[in-house]
C-alpha cells in the first residue's frame, strides 16, 4: 500500500508525465502532420463550396463525418469509396426522399442542382482521402457499388 504522500507523488507525477506527452503529441500532429494528413493543398474552391452546403443544410443533424454528428443516417467519411460518386449524386439530386426499403429511414429530398451535387461530391472525395489512421474501420459486409 502507498502512504498518503506516496500516493500524492504518484498522482502528480502521472498527471504531469501524461499531460506533457499529450501536449507533445498534439503539437506534433498540428505542426508536423496536419497539412499532410488532411491534403490541405487539395482543398479546391469546389471542396469549400461543398463544405458550405454541408453546413448550411445541417447534414450533421442526421449524418456523421469523421465520426462527428448524429447517428440517424450513414457515416459519410468514405461514402464515395463505399457507394461511388454516381450513387451519391442520385441521392443528392433525387426529387423524392431517398431511402432503401431495408433501412426504413429516408434522406431529405434536397433536389440539389448538378453543380451543388458536384460540390458536395468534391467535398466527400476530399474528406475520404484525409489520413485518419484507419478510421472508419472497413465494414465486414459488402455493399453494392454503382460505377
Ligand atoms: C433528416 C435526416 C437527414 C438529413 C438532414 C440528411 N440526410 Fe442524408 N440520408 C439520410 C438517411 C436516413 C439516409 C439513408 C437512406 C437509405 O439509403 O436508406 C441518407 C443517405 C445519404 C447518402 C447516401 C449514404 C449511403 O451510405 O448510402 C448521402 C451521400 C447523404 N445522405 C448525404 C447527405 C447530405 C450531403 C446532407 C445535407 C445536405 C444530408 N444527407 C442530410 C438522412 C438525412
Amino acid at each position: 500500500m502507498l502512504t498518503k504522500s506516496q500516493a500524492k507523488i504518484f498522482f502528480l507525477a502521472g498527471t504531469i508525465i501524461f499531460s506533457v506527452l499529450f501536449l507533445g503529441l498534439s503539437y506534433d500532429t498540428h505542426v508536423n502532420k496536419h497539412d499532410e494528413q488532411t491534403n490541405a493543398d487539395k482543398i479546391t474552391p469546389e471542396v469549400v463550396a461543398g463544405k458550405h452546403l454541408w453546413e448550411a443544410n445541417n447534414c450533421m443533424g442526421c449524418h456523421t463525418i469523421f465520426g462527428e454528428g448524429a447517428y440517424y443516417a450513414p457515416e459519410l467519411t468514405k461514402v464515395i469509396e463505399r457507394r461511388g460518386a454516381p450513387y451519391v449524386k442520385g441521392v443528392l439530386m433525387s426529387p423524392t426522399p431517398w431511402g432503401e426499403y431495408t433501412s426504413g429511414r429516408k434522406m431529405v429530398a434536397y433536389g440539389f442542382s448538378e453543380k451543388e451535387a458536384n460540390e458536395l461530391i468534391a467535398y466527400f472525395e476530399w474528406i475520404g482521402k484525409v489520413d485518419l489512421n484507419g478510421f472508419p474501420a472497413k465494414p465486414k459486409y459488402e455493399i453494392k457499388k454503382t460505377k
